[in-house]
């Protein structure tokens, strides 16, 4: 068995390939010359500008200086050395990140944390909570009741991962779902915006959340037996996957009042789109409309969940009573001791700021030469978060492949949508060089 070491670039797809599924892309990412946003190709010896960063999910770029530091080195290889069941064994390492994420991340008024590995498994426990919550609400206390007819509210366009209960949820490619048994629960419409090339909404959004909302009532008063089964209303602040929609915040005001009206929660899966990504801790902050609960993932390092005060409203809550949600590692002690070291950098940096204005400046560029060009329409985004509607799936696969011919790598959403996703600590030269290699990709 050869060590990381002497492998040769050039073999390493054929290893892996050998073994399991190779199908990603064709490069070797090094790890040592890797830098910034510019992903090292070890096979080819060339730098890739790097706006996919693992499906949104690296947030400082590769190699930041302040992964150096001396003490943190020893506190990660420390970690790195065990693997401690942290959901039941606890340390020092494990404390100062739980400290961090809920003081610096987590809004005021969210008190409650569960850590697991995945977005997937985050989303999920967040279901699990809500089922808890909602079979309690009902008087349904006994472990041996049947509450196999609570549900989860859901959009069209949804994409909450490939576990048992988010499948059931998640409804994007056909490939993903199809030919796994899913639970039938109300999927409802989603009124995303369009924006013109001056970044206002040009559709009649407000019909289109009029009809959701109407569609959500209408599930609740054709319940069965009188009684309300909806646990929870599951959406993603932006669904990305789906193909980068946004909402108003009127339609997420919409679900707030629904969820009070119908004693459901309101969750938000963050695992895309949180975690500054959007230039603010979590983009319901950019909304204004606050959840019960918010799964969180991808470039936290660490997924899981965390919860407001309605949870409190049933007093044996999974937050409360042990075991009801529960995994092995509770995570992972080497990704807290990192994430930990990400929310000290991002604070001290204000790469918030910096998302957010990267994102500005990027967004302006691509107005520019959507007008110049004509080849794409639909620019739109926040912070780290931007996106382009090319005229058909086609069209924008080529463009894909035509960035990656340019050395910068973007990803699809949706039916038709190129999606950048950038490290938060990007430079002004470093957007403008993502802005000169997309525009001669365009066309
Ligand atoms: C919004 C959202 N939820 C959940 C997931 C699933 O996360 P994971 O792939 O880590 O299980 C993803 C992954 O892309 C996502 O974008």
């Amino acid at each position: 068995m050869p060590v990381a070491s002497i492998i040769d670039p050039k073999q390493v797809h054929d290893i892996i390939g050998r073994h399991q599924l190779a199908d990603g892309y064709d490069m070797v990412l090094d790890l040592e010359k890797s830098y910034g946003p510019w992903l090292h190709d070890a096979g080819r010896g060339e730098d890739f500008l790097d706006c996919f960063t693992c499906f949104a999910s690296w947030p400082l770029g590769y190699n930041h200086p302040g992964l150096d530091e001396p003490e943190f080195e020893r506190e990660l290889l420390r970690a790195a050395k065990t693997n401690p069941s942290n959901a039941d064994l606890y340390s020092r390492e494990m404390a100062s990140f739980v400290d961090a994420f809920a003081t610096k991340v987590t809004p005021e008024g969210f008190d409650h944390h569960f850590w697991i590995a995945g977005g997937s498994l985050a989303v999920e426990n967040a279901v699990k909570t809500a089922f808890d919550w909602k079979a309690r609400r009902l008087g349904r206390t006994s472990f041996h009741d049947d509450v196999n007819d609570l549900m989860i509210v859901h959009f069209q366009y949804a994409f909450h991962g490939r576990s048992g209960y988010t499948l059931s949820m998640t409804n994007t490619l056909p490939d993903k779902v199809g030919l796994f048994p899913k639970f039938r629960w109300p999927r409802i419409s989603s009124p995303g915006c369009e924006f013109d090339l001056d970044g206002n909404i040009c559709n009649d959004v407000a019909a289109l959340e009029a009809q959701a909302l109407g569609e959500l009532e209408a599930f609740r008063t054709r319940c069965p037996a009188g009684g309300d089964k909806i646990a929870a209303v599951v959406i993603e602040p932006i669904q990305c996957e789906g193909g980068d929609r946004h909402f108003r915040p009127e339609f997420l005001q919409g679900l707030r009042d629904f969820c009070t009206r119908a004693d459901a929660l309101l969750c938000y899966d963050e695992v895309q789109t949180g975690f500054f990504g959007s230039g603010k801790p979590w983009m319901w902050q950019h909304k204004g409309v606050e959840p019960d609960i918010v799964s969180f993932g991808k470039k936290a390092q660490v997924c899981g969940i965390y919860a407001g005060k309605r949870i409190d409203e049933v007093e044996d809550n999974v937050f409360v009573r042990s075991s009801r949600i529960n995994s092995t590692w509770g995570s992972n002690l080497v990704d807290m001791v990192r994430s930990r070291r990400f929310i000290e950098l991002i604070t001290e940096h204000d790469y918030a700021a910096n998302t957010l204005a990267r994102g500005e400046q990027i967004l302006t560029g691509l107005r520019r030469i959507a007008r110049d060009t004509g080849a794409f329409t639909n620019v739109r985004g926040v912070g780290s978060l931007l996106a382009v509607d090319y005229p058909d799936g086609d069209q924008r696969n080529a463009a894909i492949g035509r960035c990656y011919d340019e050395r910068l790598i973007v990803l699809p959403c949706g039916p038709k949508s190129v999606r950048l996703r950038f490290p938060l600590n990007l430079t002004e030269d470093e957007a403008n060089e993502v802005l000169n290699r997309f525009e001669r990709a365009a066309t």
